[in-house]
């Protein structure tokens, strides 16, 4: 009766876990206070033109002539045609019925898997938990291949097997990356369109944090690749961007022309959204829109050069007592690499203890060497210098 691909998964979701360590810790040492940089979540607050739309739609909820009840599926079509703009500023032209609203990546990543069986994923790794524990919850095959910290991230320094095995694939792809931070060139995410192209296979790509790029080398969204309409969809997420995390709102592109076994994956996913969602809530939708205006937009950018500048203070307080950091540039991610003979979980509990800082260890993030940690910069301001602050206060117990 039970679908046994669920038994394959760890015994607790990485973050959740991470909530209750926090939740104990606190418990546990009431005099002390945790500075929490384990879990990605932003501090806020929305930016305004998103707060204002808000409260807006919400009081138009109030009304019986301006209520809203179902809406499209796929999103409204305003919201819709406001994301084309804004991939339409990166030269990348869009389809209004390309576009669905959704309301994150975690359940947008669900509904795709759903269209597909008997297939293998590929998982660079280290990433988001997400990408495996979606595909074996589907009964996928996972095929994990390994990105080296600090050595760039191509198909010829085998982080595709050079025999791909199993192919074709979903080929998981999130950059900047989620842990490490590591943000794929044009030349090297052409290679993986080649390597998708040449071996059948499918690329998801994970937009989530693209709007931390400061590389002019990066691209921002996969379909600025010659020949990707036709093997890539794209996952993007107001979470990161914009302060959505508990509002959720995001989108996914599925261009016309992406065919599988002949048959359309836009035309097969709209389908599939229809029966498992009624739409993201209108005033996600309508703060979302707030977003994309030329002010919201330019609040974003701030919100990210916020977040860069917690990475600048962290990154010299942990550059103290590691081994490396990557990371921080084009994310809000530091991937830091442990005191020599330590592991990454080791670490981290020390790291608690001593400091009363929390990160995620790099074991969260798939089967990685175990000797990293990430630390999330999303946190406000005074968090992150008082994390750093504890940090090079306790330095020389981080040390043993
Ligand atoms: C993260 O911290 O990497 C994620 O944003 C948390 C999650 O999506 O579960």
């Amino acid at each position: 009766m039970i679908n046994k691909n669920y038994l394959s998964l760890s015994e607790s979701y990485i973050f959740e876990k991470l909530k209750r360590d926090a939740a104990s810790f606190r418990a546990g040492n009431p005099q002390c206070v945790l500075y929490d940089l384990s879990i990605g979540d932003v501090c806020g607050p929305l930016p305004e033109c998103a707060a204002d739309a808000l409260a807006a739609s919400s009081l138009e909820m109030k009304n019986k002539n301006t209520f809203r009840g179902y809406g499209p599926a796929e999103g409204y079509s305003d919201l819709r045609e406001a994301i084309c703009g804004y991939y339409r500023r990166r030269g990348v032209s869009l389809e209004l019925d390309e576009v669905f609203v959704t309301d994150g990546t975690k359940p947008a990543v669900f509904d795709f898997l759903s269209l597909f069986s008997g297939v293998n994923s590929l998982v660079p790794e280290p990433t988001y938990p997400v990408f495996a524990e979606a595909s074996l919850m589907h009964g996928f095959g996972v095929n994990r291949c390994f990105f080296d910290d600090g050595s760039p991230h191509t198909p010829e320094n085998a982080h595709i097997p050079r025999d791909p095995i199993g192919a074709p694939y979903l080929i998981f792809l999130c950059s900047p990356n989620n842990p490490d931070g590591y943000a794929l060139s044009r030349s090297e995410l052409a290679s993986w369109v080649d390597h998708a192209e040449k071996t059948g296979s499918l690329i998801l790509f994970d937009a989530a944090y693209e709007r931390f790029i400061t590389s002019a080398d990066v691209p921002h969204s996969v379909f600025e690749l010659m020949g990707s309409r036709k093997l890539a969809v794209e996952f993007g997420s107001f979470s990161k961007f914009a302060g959505f995390t508990g509002l959720r709102c995001g989108w996914c592109v599925v261009p016309r022309e992406l065919r599988v076994d002949n048959y359309s994956l836009n035309s097969l996913f709209r389908r599939a959204l229809c029966t498992s969602s009624n739409g993201v809530s209108y005033p996600s939708q309508r703060a979302a829109l707030g977003v994309l205006c030329e002010q919201g937009l330019s609040e974003c950018s701030a919100f990210a050069d916020y977040f860069r500048g917690n990475s600048r203070i962290l990154a010299d307080a942990f550059a103290r007592i590691s081994r490396g950091i990557t990371g921080g540039e084009n994310s809000p991610y530091l991937w830091v690499r442990t005191p020599r003979g330590v592991g990454g979980d080791e670490f981290a509990e020390i790291l608690l203890r001593a400091a009363h800082v929390l990160v995620t260890p790099s074991s969260g993030f798939g089967r990685h060497d175990g000797e990293h940690f990430r630390v999330s910069c999303l946190c406000d301001r005074e968090t992150a210098k008082n994390a750093a602050e504890s940090v090079l206060n306790n330095a020389e117990k981080l040390l043993i």
